[in-house]
C-alpha cells in the first residue's frame, strides 16, 4: 500500500551501540600454543569437524579447535550460554553456539534460558534486548563496538519529534535500535514479523522505524500506510537487481532469496523475501540445486554445512560490526567477564514494554 518518508530530518548520529570504551587486560594466551591441549582439542571435537569440513578447511580448523574447546568448558564452568546470530562465522555459529537463529529467536529464547551469563555473539543491539529481557542475569558481548547502521541511523530525539509530528500514529520500531530508541517507540518488530505487528495495532496509519526499504516491503504487503525513517542497513543497501539479474543469466534456474532489508529492486528479483531464519527454512525445505542468499555473507556458509544438496553463490558482503565477533573475543569475554552490557533500569522498563508486546503476540 502507500509509503511515505516521514520528512523529518534526525537530530543527530551517535556512534553504534554507544559504549564508552574503556582498555583491559591482555587477552588469555591462545590456547594452540600448547601443542599437547591443540592435539587433545582436534581429536575431542571430531564429529562436530566431520560436520564443518565442507566449509571449514583442515588448516583454519586446527586453529579454531583450541579456542572452541576452551570456549566450551568455560561455559560449561560458568553456567553461560551462548546466543549466536546466523551471521556469526561457521566455527563461531557450529562450534559454540547454544541458542542460534534470527533476530526474533534469539529474542525469544534468551527469555527462556536458565543460564547464569548469556554471551550475546552478535551485535550491540541484539546484546540489549537480551539484557531486557533478562534484567538479573550477566549479559557479555565479545566486542562493545559491535554496532549496526540502522541502530546508529535514529534517536530517542529523532523519535520524540516523530511522535509530535504525528500525533496518535502508533510508532513501531525495527529491533535494530538502542534501548534507549525502544523506550520511545510503541512495540518492536523483526524482519520475521513486522507485517503482522503493524497490522496487530488496527491503524490506518504506523510509523515503522529507522529502515526505508523494511518499511517498504511491509507497505506493499499490507493496507496500512507506512510512514518511514531513511536508515538503511549497509550491508544489505549494496545489492542491485541488475547484480541479481547478472546471476540469473550466469546461473539459469538459480533461486533468489533476499532480506526485506535490501532495496525495491533487489526485492523485486527475489524468488522469496524474508528474514535470516525465514531464508534457512525456504532452502531447508525447497532444497533448491542452487541459490543465492542475498544477505550477510557467513550465513551462505553455515547453511551449506547443513544441506549437502545445494549449491550456494556467495557475494560476499560482510557486515563489519558482526565480524567483530571471533573466538580469542568470546574466550576473553568468558575470562574476563567483559563486556557486561547494561541498561539504565529506566530506560529499560519502556523498552522492555515495546519487546514484550511483540514476543506476546500470538504466533
Ligand atoms: P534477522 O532478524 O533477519 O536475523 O536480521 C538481523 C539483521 O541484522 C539483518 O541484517
Ligand atoms: Fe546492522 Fe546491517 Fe549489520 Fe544487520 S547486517 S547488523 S542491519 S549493519
Amino acid at each position: 500500500m502507500a509509503f511515505v518518508d516521514s520528512g523529518i530530518e534526525p537530530v543527530r548520529h551517535p556512534m553504534p551501540g554507544a559504549v564508552k570504551w574503556e582498555p583491559r587486560e591482555r587477552a588469555p594466551a591462545h590456547p594452540g600454543f600448547d601443542a599437547a591441549y591443540a592435539r587433545e582439542a582436534i581429536r575431542e571435537l571430531k564429529p562436530l569437524y566431520a560436520r564443518l569440513e565442507r566449509v571449514i578447511p583442515p588448516l583454519e580448523w586446527a586453529g579454531h579447535a583450541p579456542y572452541i574447546k576452551a570456549i566450551r568448558d568455560l561455559k560449561r564452568e560458568k553456567n553461560a550460554a551462548i546466543l549466536a546470530h546466523n551471521y556469526m562465522t561457521p566455527e563461531i555459529f557450529h562450534g559454540v553456539g547454544d541458542i542460534l537463529g534470527d533476530s526474533l529467536q534469539l529474542a525469544k529464547e534468551a527469555a527462556k534460558t536458565d543460564a547464569d551469563v548469556i554471551v550475546q555473539c552478535g551485535v550491540h543491539f541484539m546484546a540489549e534486548t537480551a539484557k531486557l529481557l533478562n534484567p538479573n542475569k550477566t549479559v557479555l558481548i565479545p566486542d562493545p563496538h559491535a554496532g549496526c547502521s540502522l541502530a546508529s541511523s535514529v534517536t530517542p530525539e529523532d523519535v520524540r519529534a516523530l511522535r509530535a509530528a504525528y500525533p496518535g500514529v502508533p510508532i513501531v520500531t525495527y529491533v535494530n535500535t538502542s534501548a534507549a530508541v525502544k523506550a520511545e517507540c510503541d512495540i518492536c518488530c523483526t524482519s520475521a514479523n513486522a507485517v503482522k505487528v503493524v497490522e496487530s495495532l488496527g491503524s490506518p496509519r504506523v510509523l515503522l522505524i529507522p529502515d526505508q526499504y523494511l518499511a517498504r516491503y511491509v507497505a506493499s504487503q499490507t493496507k496500512v500506510e507506512i510512514v518511514s525513517w531513511k536508515g538503511a542497513c549497509e550491508v544489505h543497501e549494496r545489492f542491485t537487481g541488475e547484480e541479481l539479474r547478472g546471476y540469473r543469466e550466469a546461473e539459469p534456474g538459480i533461486k533468489i532469496l533476499a532480506h526485506p532489508e535490501c532495496p525495491p529492486d533487489v526485492i523485486a528479483e527475489a524468488d522469496y523475501t524474508g528474514s535470516t531464519a525465514g531464508m534457512i527454512k525456504w532452502v531447508k525445505d525447497e532444497k533448491p540445486a542452487r541459490v543465492v542468499l542475498v544477505t550477510e555473507c557467513s550465513m551462505a556458509a553455515n547453511v551449506a554445512a547443513e544441506a549437502p544438496d545445494t549449491n550456494f553463490t556467495r557475494p560476499c558482503n560482510l557486515c563489519p560490526h558482526m565480524k567483530r565477533i571471533s573466538l580469542p573475543k568470546i574466550l576473553d569475554s568468558l575470562v574476563t567477564m567483559k563486556e557486561e552490557v547494561t541498561v539504565d533500569p529506566k530506560i529499560a522498563a519502556r523498552a522492555r514494554l515495546a519487546v514484550e508486546r511483540m514476543v506476546n503476540l500470538p504466533v
